[in-house]
């Protein structure tokens, strides 16, 4: 008798890197029940949305999506099963079961380890209210989680923190991942020690509020983000390190001085701010004004002088006026962002902001978004015009578009496309191939929006 062909499941993922590194522990639990990975959804047996619920629009993608999905199930056999993860499923899920019947299984965030049991419920037919698991359980999932298994790449997530109780008045956040957990350091370094042995060169430290890191080892000693980035930092295949999303509040001085320290850690941060405004950060409950953001950040630029910042905006926030937008304006022209996302306010059902008064029409938020858009890209051409002519160590992460181009990540966030003559690994096959995952040292040749081209310096390796 022939052994019957392994079940394909196939993971699409939305959101955030903390979505995407789910997606892989996803992965990884599968493979381990004698799943594999399938190409597309039509070759799949079981199909995965890992969703966002962070604005309107994202959440919506999922029910679109659903509907496409539900044409490619076989009536008989009814595969592909459709499974909903992520906080779309946390936020919704009861109503995701009544909305799109043809979703067979709603896990949220925390609860991925029990997909196995669910899988197999569905398979012996459990009614659909068996199939809905939103727990927040006592224990952490990482904890019932297998290892990795799956190659991560040259570039690595890895979630160090979880959740957020800091409840910004706009924000699903709290809601659908819960509050704030940090996983035990040594259970951390274990696992980037693990990604480094896979191949990693790059890990990226993951948190939805990921500067409040606070863990005890085994040891009841302490340790914050920053002793953290120190001991990976000490690991001799970590070529680069950084970590995001931080709150401004929590850029403590330790970490400021690992800027400073740490000569892995990339010159980089996003930091998000979302107002110039006083009154709007205050109805924000960010709990900081935007003073307090900008000494932050002087701090930050003494400490390390070539850092580059990132910020996310929200224009339209509720009322939100023509001042409160000149305030958010001038502080991107004073602070000079290397990049950034600006996001027009989204009501989120169950979040305060969408209860306040003033709500900002349509039409502004749009024009408002508009204008610091504009700000925002000349801003980035202007940093990336400044990388014209410098060398820089790229971190190669796959093809470009035309034969021959590879395409990397410089050490400010930037994506690099270098052009011909990568084949520097000297094999001759000209495609260079051999050189993705590795980090090589390239001169930038031009600037434009989005990015940068850049020929290839010394040898290939910077190592
Ligand atoms: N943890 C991060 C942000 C998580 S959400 C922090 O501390 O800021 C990512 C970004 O989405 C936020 O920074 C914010 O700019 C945007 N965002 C979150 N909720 C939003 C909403 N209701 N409407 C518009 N943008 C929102
Ligand atoms: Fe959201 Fe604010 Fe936390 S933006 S993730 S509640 S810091």
């Amino acid at each position: 008798m022939r052994p019957e062909p392994a079940p394909r499941f196939f993971i699409r993922t939305y959101g955030c890197q903390m979505n995407v590194y789910d997606s892989g522990r996803i992965a990884d639990l599968l493979g381990g029940q004698g799943w594999r990975a399938a190409d597309s959804p039509e070759d799949a047996d079981l199909v995965i949305l890992n969703t966002c619920h962070i604005r309107e629009k994202a959440a919506e993608k999922v029910y679109s999506e659903l509907g496409r999905l539900a044409l490619l199930r076989a009536p008989r056999s009814r595969r592909p099963w459709l499974a909903v993860a992520g906080c779309v499923a946390q936020a919704e899920g009861r109503e995701i079961m009544r909305r799109a019947p043809q979703v067979d299984l709603v896990i949220g965030p925390q609860a991925y380890h029990r997909l196995p049991e669910l899988l197999d419920g569905l398979r012996n037919g459990a009614a659909r209210a068996g199939r809905v698991a939103l727990d927040f359980p006592p224990e952490s999932k990482f904890d019932r989680l297998p290892e990795e298994m799956m190659p991560r790449g040259a570039s690595a997530y890895l979630t160090v923190q979880e959740g957020c109780d800091r409840l910004c008045t706009f924000c699903v956040v709290p809601y659908t991942r819960g509050a704030e957990f940090s996983r035990p350091p040594e259970e951390i370094i274990a696992e980037a020690r693990r990604l480094l042995d896979g191949g990693a060169v790059e890990l990226v430290l993951l948190g939805q509020n990921v500067n409040a890191y606070g863990a005890c080892d085994g040891r009841g000693e302490s340790w914050d983000l920053a002793r953290l980035l120190a001991a990976i930092h000490e690991l001799p295949s970590c070529r680069r390190l950084r970590y995001t999303t931080s709150h401004p509040l929590a850029l403590s001085d330790s970490l400021i001085a690992a800027h400073r320290d740490l000569p892995k850690l990339a010159p980089f941060l996003h930091l998000p701010v979302q107002s110039g405004a006083d009154s709007v950060l205050a109805a924000m409950n960010r709990r900081h004004t935007a003073r307090q953001y900008r000494e932050r950040i002087e701090k930050l630029r003494a400490a390390r002088s070539d850092i580059a910042l990132s910020s996310d905006f929200i224009v339209g926030f509720p009322g939100e006026t023509d001042d409160n937008f000149a305030d958010t304006l001038r502080l991107v022209r004073d602070i000079d962002f290397a990049h950034a996302y600006a996001f027009k306010f989204s009501a989120r059902p169950g979040t305060p902001a969408a209860e306040m008064p003033n709500q900002v029409p349509e039409e502004k938020k749009a024009e408002r978004l508009a204008e610091l858009q504009g700000l925002l890209a000349e801003q980035q051409l202007a940093f990336n015009q400044k990388s014209v002519g410098g060398v820089q160590e790229i971190l190669l992460v796959g093809r470009g578009r035309h034969e021959g181009q590879l395409k990397g990540r410089g050490p400010w966030m930037q994506s690099v496309v270098i052009d011909g003559g990568v084949d520097g690994d000297g094999d001759g096959d000209g495609d260079g191939d051999d050189n993705l995952g590795r980090i090589v040292c390239a001169r930038i040749q031009s600037a434009g929006p989005h990015g940068l081209h850049a020929s290839l310096e010394t040898g290939f390796d910077a190592r």
